[in-house]
């Protein structure tokens, strides 16, 4: 599915899962690609430990992603992974600014834009996220909340065009909720506009994601909704048969 200019990208969060053993769902997937049109794009952000084993069997069709990224290239920063060493691991993007991340680990927006600049300079593209809390649904926060995290956490792009957006709302993500169409639509048509104001003519080509429970069942409706231009899916990318599902509603 190409909306506009922009093509489709299905993108699988693994979070904290997956072991060795899951490497066959990897292959599932690889071999499902060649079975569909070539028409989408398709990544795995897997754990880090993954990354290797997945880019050495991810052929032409699959990329490799990684879930966060510490700023600096390299240095005295136990734990951490820079973008440059995801990148020489195959990674070709970042998730940055990720829910769970911004909770568990205290990771504010100043921080994520410099994940993401981290990011562009080591050649990744960050796939920068955002979403409002329920009860700023509730208190009909949405679009300004989205666009003040967004204002802070998005990256200055200089030359690159190489970015992607996921709007995530906190209140959808593992819980099977998800917005209706209308509020997706809005809310998507907003960011679309802060990326326009923000990058100008690149603005209109960033591709922004929906994300928060899309599973093969809402997957086609979700996508066919103006501005959305795929999916960052957690708890169904770890399937290989619900990640083509809806890269097959993608690429329907
Ligand atoms: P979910 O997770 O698809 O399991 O709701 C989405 C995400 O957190 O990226």
């Amino acid at each position: 599915m190409v909306t506009g200019m922009v093509r489709t990208l299905i993108a699988g969060n693994w979070k904290m899962n997956g072991l060795k053993s899951s490497l066959s769902e990897v292959e599932k997937i690889v071999s499902a690609l060649d079975s569909h049109a070539d028409e989408a794009d398709c990544l795995i952000c897997p754990p880090a430990t993954l990354i290797v084993p997945m880019h050495e069997r991810a052929g032409a069709r699959l990329k490799i992603g990684a879930q966060s990224c510490h700023p600096e290239a390299f240095g005295a920063f136990t734990g951490d992974l820079s973008a440059e060493q995801l990148n020489d691991a195959g990674a070709t993007h970042v998730i940055v600014g990720h829910s769970e991340r911004r909770s568990e680990h205290g990771e504010r927006s100043a921080y994520v834009q410099e994940q993401a600049h981290a990011c562009l300079r080591a050649g990744i593209v960050p796939i920068v996220c955002v979403g409002e809390s329920f009860a700023q649904k509730q208190r009909g926060e949405t679009k300004d909340t989205v666009i003040r995290i967004l204002r802070k956490s998005l990256p200055t792009l200089g030359s690159s065009d190489s970015l992607v957006v996921a709007y995530e709302p906190l209140w959808a993500i593992g819980t099977g909720l998800v917005p209706s169409a209308d509020e997706i639509a809005e809310v998507h048509l907003t960011i679309r506009n802060l990326l326009i104001e923000l990058y100008q003519e690149r603005g209109a080509s960033i591709r922004i994601l929906y994300g928060g429970s899309m599973k093969p069942t809402n997957a086609a409706e979700i996508l066919a909704i103006d501005n959305v231009n795929g999916g960052l899916i957690g708890g169904a990318s770890l399937k290989a048969d619900d990640l083509m599902a809806i890269y097959a509603a993608a690429v329907a």
